[in-house]
């Protein structure tokens, strides 16, 4: 048996990976479709009513079955027509409700469930340079210049690219979307440089014009206090424990000194995650890292996707061992970044030290 990252995430999202077209909720997700998506996305869901809403009765946008739907129904695409639906950031949805949405939405398009794939949180790794080349003469024309979006999707935006993984847009590329203008560039583009094209694109991961193409390594241990001369921030929790991510960004704009665990799985990090944060995955012991907290009363905030669960159990061990100043970020990652605050790509090694999965000896190559 193979466990993967992918059934790592899958579980840390709740059963998102579960399709299931049998209501929980007091509204059916076709009810729910026809209130709030209908709109743009047609009747018949094969999109285009309006604002140039894609289809959602392809089978690549199911190619991780309807997780990367729900991340993209949850969280929006912000600045794009395609807003956020989940309650916590201002939508009209719970979480369940949209995880119903998503996984009607892969039923009614005829997608068969299937267990997820250990390649999806893989990153593809390419020649950005080639990749912008490639960009700018075959896809610019629709995804636009700087991928603001156009006749096709806006391949530039930070929240797409923050909860939607490699493997995800390689697939688009590669296969196209049966029915809508994305073809498959399959025949036009080598192997090689469809894994470009995918690189650059997440290169633009921190802002579609940062100079710098390179990929954010790990702080060091030494090295994990963000702002080290900063004064500590003052933090109003909420419930005693949560921060708010536009306090934490008023903070860190204003130089205080804190650490950010990021308890997401490493390849989420790699992603996009918020500059100067340690990845601790949530399934590590974490010896290592609490080994280098300093004890001076040094704010600790931990943030996950999940939006909470992770962090929230990383705080609960830290203050059982007396690290009081501790909290987590309320809205999560993909809150964070669906809030638009600022976030930074990176490139982590799973099979190394810390981020090395517990399974990854069990697992045959
Ligand atoms: C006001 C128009 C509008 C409404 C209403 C709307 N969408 Fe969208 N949706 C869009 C547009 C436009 C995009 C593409 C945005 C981009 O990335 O450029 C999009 C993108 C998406 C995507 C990502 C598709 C992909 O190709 O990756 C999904 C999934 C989605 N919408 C589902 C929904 C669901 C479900 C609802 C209702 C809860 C909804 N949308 C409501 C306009 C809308
Ligand atoms: C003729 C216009 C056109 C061209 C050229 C084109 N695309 Fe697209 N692309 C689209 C449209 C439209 C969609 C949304 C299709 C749908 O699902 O309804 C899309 C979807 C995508 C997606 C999925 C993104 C998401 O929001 O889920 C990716 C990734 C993508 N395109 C990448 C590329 C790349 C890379 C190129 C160049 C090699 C390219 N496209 C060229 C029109 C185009």
């Amino acid at each position: 048996m193979r466990l993967s990252f992918a059934l790592g995430l899958l579980a840390l999202l709740g059963t998102a990976s579960t399709v299931n077209a049998e209501p929980e909720t007091g509204r059916t997700p076709a009810e729910n479709y026809k209130e709030y998506c209908a709109l743009c996305h047609g009747d018949d869901r094969k999109g285009y009513l309006n604002d140039h809403a894609p289809s959602l009765v392809t089978e690549t946008l199911f190619v991780n079955g309807p997780i990367t739907p729900f991340m993209a129904i949850s969280y929006g695409r912000p600045g794009t027509p395609m807003g956020p639906y989940l309650d916590e950031i201002g939508g009209p949805m719970t979480s369940d409700e949209i995880r119903e949405l998503a996984g009607w939405l892969a039923v009614s398009a005829g997608i068969e469930p299937t267990a997820p794939n250990r390649d999806t949180l893989k990153p593809i790794e390419g020649d950005i340079e080639q990749g912008k080349r490639i960009y700018a003469a075959h896809c610019a024309d629709c995804h636009g210049a700087k991928g603001e979006g156009g006749e096709g999707t806006a391949l530039g935006n930070a929240t797409m690219l923050a909860v939607t993984p490699d493997s995800f847009l390689k697939a688009a590329i590669e296969r196209g979307r049966e029915g809508t203008p994305m073809v498959s560039f399959a025949d036009t583009l080598a192997d090689d440089e469809i894994n470009s094209v995918v690189a650059f694109l997440r290169s633009r991961a921190s802002g579609w014009d940062v100079e710098d193409m390179s990929f954010d390594e790990p702080p060091d241990l030494d090295n994990i206090v963000v702002n080290p001369d900063g004064d500590a921030p003052e933090f109003d929790l909420v419930d005693s424990r949560y921060v708010m991510a536009e306090d934490l960004n008023a903070a860190l704009e204003d130089g205080r000194r804190m650490i950010l665990i990021d308890t997401r799985v490493p390849y989420f990090w790699a992603m996009a995650h918020i500059e100067g944060s340690f990845p601790i995955p949530y399934y590590s012991s974490g010896r290592e890292i609490i080994a280098a907290l300093p004890q001076d009363g040094t704010w600790i905030v931990a943030y996950c996707e999940c939006p909470r669960a992770a962090a929230d159990s990383a705080v609960t061990r830290l203050r059982e061992m007396g690290y009081n100043n501790t909290a987590v970020l309320y809205e999560g990652y993909a809150g964070w970044s669906a809030l638009g605050f600022p976030v930074k790509v990176g490139r982590i090694d799973p099979k190394k030290g810390l981020f090395r999965h517990p399974s990854a000896e069990k697992r045959t190559e």
